[in-house]
């Protein structure tokens, strides 16, 4: 599919398609960012679905999903373009003595000599794609005011180049783990979603989806555990990811109950500290027995 949804519905259905459990909210930003052209900033705790989003929209929209993974220090000539130096060498090289260097310097700093990275690739893609910029937290403030031109106007400034305009217009998504706080700019810039973990009934639908074979009984009781849980003062609850873990765990298993014994043999695929450990054996492991 390359048109543009018609409705919420529309993105929720597709999503779902995808192998993506909208909640309302969700499906609703999802839907305004591909009609209002707006990228949207998904915000949220590890594991509740910041990343899938993206790629589920991708699917859906059938568009090819380019990917720029945000780490420290990630600069322009990584995330942008790039000159192909080597290339430009093999060029003045080739040039016979005769041509002069004016002549020369035109012709290495034209688009044949530029190595595009994710986000120059993702606006002069012919086709519309869906870009992720994933863990945006990750990287500095300098890093970020470079995104306000290609987040506002669709375009960026290539010195040597010029201005080079989108192509095509794609759908963006930018996630961040709060590491740190995000500039006004970029914010202003975005639609906003913030993801977090999700209601007991919407959790059992993920499950459900992940690992149908699972019985009704068992998969229920495992969001109830993972719920109460999450209520634990710790230091990483378990995420959707973990859950799906825990349910496809259980499914191989062959566990028909979650009761104290299986909790405790199989607690290491949710909780991922030895201090939580502990505390979630003392508290839920009692609960169980
Ligand atoms: N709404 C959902 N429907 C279906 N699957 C989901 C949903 N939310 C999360 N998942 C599943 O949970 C797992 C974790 O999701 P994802 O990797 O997108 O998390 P994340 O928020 O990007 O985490 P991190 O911040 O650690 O990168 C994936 O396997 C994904 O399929
Ligand atoms: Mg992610």
């Amino acid at each position: 599919m390359n048109a543009l949804p018609e409705s919420v519905d529309a993105v929720a259905d597709g999503l779902l398609e995808a192998g993506y459990l909208a909640s309302g909210s969700t499906a609703l930003v999802a839907y305004l960012a591909t009609r209002l052209d707006k990228p949207v900033l998904v915000e949220g705790p590890a594991g509740v679905g910041k990343t899938e989003l993206a790629k589920a929209m991708a699917s859906y929209l059938g568009r090819e999903l380019v990917r720029l993974q945000c780490y420290e220090g990630l600069d322009e000539a990584k995330a942008l373009y790039e000159w192909n130096y080597r290339k430009q060498l093999l060029r003045i090289q080739a040039e016979a003595d005769g041509a002069g260097w004016s002549e020369v310097q035109d012709d290495i700093f034209g688009k044949e000599f530029l190595l595009a990275r994710p986000l120059l690739e993702a606006i002069s893609s012919e086709q519309p794609v869906v870009l992720l910029i994933d863990e945006i937290d990750k990287t500095d403030q300098e890093f970020e005011a470079m995104l306000l031109e290609l987040l506002s106007d669709f375009q960026i400034t290539i010195p040597e180049l010029g201005r080079v305009a989108a192509t095509s217009q794609p759908v963006v998504v930018l996630t961040s783990n709060n590491s740190r706080e995000l500039t006004e700019a970029l914010k202003r810039r975005c639609l906003y979603l913030w993801l977090d973990y999700p209601t007991v009934e919407h959790e059992l639908a993920i499950v459900r989806l992940h690992a149908p074979e699972l019985a009704d009984t068992v998969a229920r009781k495992l969001v109830e555990v993972i719920a109460m849980v999450r209520e634990l003062d710790l230091k990483k609850p378990p995420s959707i990811a973990e859950s799906i873990d825990w349910a496809r765990a259980l499914l191989l298993l062959g566990a028909s109950d979650i009761d104290a014994d299986t909790f405790t043999a199989t607690m290491s695929v949710i909780v991922k500290h030895r201090t939580d450990i502990e505390l979630v054996a003392e508290r839920v492991g009692l609960a169980l027995a």
